[in-house]
């Protein structure tokens, strides 16, 4: 049997920090997988995480099976810090799911039971994960316009253009804030302009929203969500916990589905814990916990909402910085661009010639589309890329 498998290409993302991890370069520079690194390289974990783990350890006195569906004061925190107040409880279904990545791929499959003809349209670009799991699936999927490689921002004309090939009751899948990879977001009007689009032509919306918190605040974050959640008449979320609260490896993610009324909430409910009992059985408690403890303690809350503004300042101030760098060393303001861009990302527009380049002969590590990741530059690191970018000539 084993020897019908076929070699799989490699997840481009993972397999950078494996050649990085090769080099034997001293000075070397790994902007590859989105974590987020303190100055001094590392990646933290936050002191209300640190605190809700104490108290977690202190109080805890079982480790028996949890709720198929999760711990409900995590899916109710979650529900809060995403949509707030702005819908009616009687329209939302949630189960805890392990990381983000686990709420898409449940989102695509319960998408595949309910809709099978529908198409699934993603930004052009996206995260490659998107649809490494769509083709997995074997669901259809359609590109639409997003990024415009000669501005370095978004293409909304082209957007919408692309989306009107679109045939009633296709999804088109939006990252919330904070786009991965180019950094480039909707702002409020075309968040508007955008609902009011997918409402007339009858499409179904499914936010991916990673970030909430590294972009403009929590709040200005989950406007894109929050919107459509109050506008549309039915929405899928699949969120993280992974970045805005650094506990990356507890796999900690949730995913929503809103419809119209009571009935439709059951019908949703019933079969998200469903697709948790066919893929892994019971979600993984221990981040959820911690959310939930973190969330529902005022202080822990603000503590955490601290330390995440701290963290999202800290990525605009290396953006800052490295306009500055490029600026001084191109004697152009042509990079300006990185500093609109908001989140962990930004594409900064180089050619896959000119990324491998910059590897070789800098070792500054970029995704082959790219990609950077802001968040693990320093201050101190920011001259080096800004060297590496200008001498390959970006
Ligand atoms: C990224 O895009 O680097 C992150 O979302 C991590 C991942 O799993 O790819």
């Amino acid at each position: 049997m084993l020897q019908n498998l076929k070699p799989l290409a490699p997840d481009k993302i993972l397999q950078l920090s494996q050649i990085f991890n090769e080099d034997y370069r001293k000075e070397k520079l790994d902007l590859g997988i989105g974590v987020y690194k303190n100055d001094l390289g590392v990646t933290p974990i936050m002191n209300s995480v640190k605190k809700a783990e104490k108290i977690l350890w202190l109080n805890e006195e079982t480790k028996k099976y949890t709720n198929l569906s999760g711990e409900p004061s995590y899916l109710n925190a979650m529900k809060k810090l995403i949509l707030a107040d702005t819908i009616d409880e009687d329209r939302i279904s949630s189960v805890h799911t392990p990381g983000g990545t686990g709420a898409i791929r449940q989102g695509f499959e319960l998408i595949k039971i309910a809709s099978p003809k529908s198409k699934i349209w993603i930004s052009n670009p996206t995260w490659p994960n998107h649809i490494s799991i769509l083709n997995y699936l074997n669901m259809k999927c359609e590109k639409y316009k997003y990024f415009d490689q000669y501005s370095r921002s978004l293409d909304f004309d082209g957007m919408l253009l692309d989306l009107k090939d679109a045939k009633p009751g296709d999804i088109v899948l939006l990252h919330g804030c904070c786009h991965n990879p180019s950094g480039v977001n909707l702002n409020q009007n075309q968040w508007q302009e955008l609902t009011r689009f997918l409402k007339r032509n009858r499409l179904l919306p499914f936010i991916d929203i990673a970030y909430q918190g590294f972009g403009d605040g929590l709040n200005e974050d989950a406007y894109g969500v929050r919107l459509l959640a109050k506008e549309c008449e039915e929405l899928v979320i699949a969120a993280s916990c992974s970045k805005n609260f650094g506990i990356y490896r507890e796999r900690t993610g949730i995913l929503f589905t809103i419809g119209n009324n009571k009935a439709l909430k059951e019908l949703s409910q019933n079969t998200l814990a469903f697709l948790n009992r066919q893929n892994f059985s019971f979600p993984p408690d221990h981040g959820g916990k911690l959310v939930s403890l973190i969330l529902n303690d005022k202080k822990l809350k603000l503590n955490w909402m601290t330390e995440l503004e701290a963290m999202r300042l800290n990525m605009l101030k290396i953006r800052h910085a490295l306009v500055k760098q490029l600026e001084i060393r191109s004697n152009s303001n042509r990079f300006s661009f990185i500093g609109k861009h908001r989140g962990m990302f930004s594409l900064i527009g180089a050619t896959k010639e000119q990324v491998i380049e910059m590897r070789e002969k800098h070792a500054v590590y970029m995704i082959e589309d790219s990609r950077i990741n802001i968040a693990s530059l320093s201050e101190k690191t920011v001259p080096m890329l800004a060297d590496a970018i200008i001498h390959v000539g970006v």
